[in-house]
């Protein structure tokens, strides 16, 4: 098959076999190895993992900010590796990007801010200050046009930023912690912010953090980075109602710790709910149902996007006849059903 057969058409960003190690004096540091990665046109993206896994590596690789010591990137089809450095300027302003700590110029107003890709880009005066006013009406803060930055709050200075990284009508928007300085209330509204960005604007939105919370909030997929490699990848609902590797278990059941069900009575049975169902009546009334109680060992429920989707593992009676009863009460209700012998 020939080398462009192989590119997903749909896809904006493709990772294939990338590694990155770091050589400072004394030592080597393999900040990435072999992540293989496709972020679809109009993914909210999400890249989960904890400090020092790497994710920062990874979003600056993506840009070239940071070069990869193998593997490709290709941007929309086009490998960034083959680009001359105009070219990949270029691209860059395809590719906006914002930071935890909203890298603001201080000495600039709001608009001087916005202004400043659109300088390096060389467009026309008039058109910048044009923009200037369509982005801040995007960002919901026409009436700081003229403020500076020290001025603002954390959650308006993200809104700038953003603002800024949209400026040259950019593709993709990375977001490196982008809502890890805020409050949650403010976090929330950036958040909104960046799904209606998202949705109105036909941009890619890639997200990087360490809190679960931001991925439930809007991500549409997840990686889950661990120890410099991707554990796993997926859509959130996916990942949330089936992980599959420990990493993947341990951030989404960060409160979970090994159970052993091994030599105990009775069958556990993890009940896995897809959003077509709600835990409540189902139990009660395979309660009812059957007239024996049931030991819940863990349960664990979320909200995504106004779908119910969790989990749970039940200890049934020991009685066969009684647990056979419930096995087949629960078939036949919209979930999935396993027996368990052990659970992160
Ligand atoms: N410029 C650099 N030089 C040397 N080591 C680096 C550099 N940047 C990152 N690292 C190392 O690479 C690893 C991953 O870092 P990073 O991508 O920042 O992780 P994260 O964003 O997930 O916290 C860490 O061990 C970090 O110390
Ligand atoms: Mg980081």
């Amino acid at each position: 098959m020939a080398e462009d057969e192989k590119i997903n058409k749909d896809s904006i960003i493709e990772i294939v076999g990338l590694s990155k190690t770091f050589k400072t004096k004394n030592s080597e540091v393999n900040a990435l190895k072999d992540i293989n990665l496709t972020i679809n046109k109009g993914d909210v993206f999400g890249i989960i993992g904890m400090s020092g896994a790497g994710k920062s590596t990874l979003v600056r690789c993506m840009n070239f900010l940071e070069r990869p010591t193998e593997g490709k990137v290709l941007f929309d089809g086009r490998d960034l590796f083959s680009m001359s450095a105009i070219e990949l300027r270029r691209t860059r302003q395809e590719i906006g990007m914002i930071f935890q700590q909203f890298n603001l110029l201080m000495q600039r107003t709001v608009e001087e801010n916005i202004c400043f890709p659109m300088e390096i880009a060389k467009i026309d005066k008039s058109k910048q200050k044009a923009r200037v006013k369509e982005l801040l009406e995007i960002v919901d803060l026409s009436d700081k046009i003229n403020a500076y930055p020290s001025q603002l709050s954390g959650g308006q200075k993200q809104r700038v930023a953003i603002a800024r990284a949209l400026a040259t009508n950019p593709k993709v928007l990375l977001c490196d912690e982008a809502t890890s300085a805020l409050d949650p209330k403010t976090t929330r509204s950036i958040l909104a912010l960046l799904k209606d960005i998202n949705k109105r604007l036909d941009i890619t939105i890639i997200i990087i953090t360490h809190e679960m919370s931001v991925i439930e909030e809007i991500c549409s997929h997840v990686a889950i980075i661990d120890n410099s490699q991707i554990a796993e990848y997926g859509t959130v609902e996916e990942i949330f109602s089936h992980p599959k590797t420990q990493s993947a278990k341990r951030l989404v059941h960060p409160d979970g710790e090994l159970l052993d069900f091994h030599g105990q009575a009775g069958k556990h049975v993890r009940i896995v709910f897809n959003g077509n169902s709600s835990f409540e009546p189902v139990i009660s009334n395979m309660v009812l149902k059957c007239k024996a109680p049931v030991n819940i060992m863990f349960a664990d429920t979320k909200n995504i996007d106004g779908k119910a989707f969790g989990q749970m593992i039940v200890q049934l009676p020991e009685d066969n006849t009684l647990s056979d009863k419930m096995i087949n009460y629960l078939k036949t209700q919209n979930v999935e059903l396993e027996e368990v012998y052990d659970f992160v």
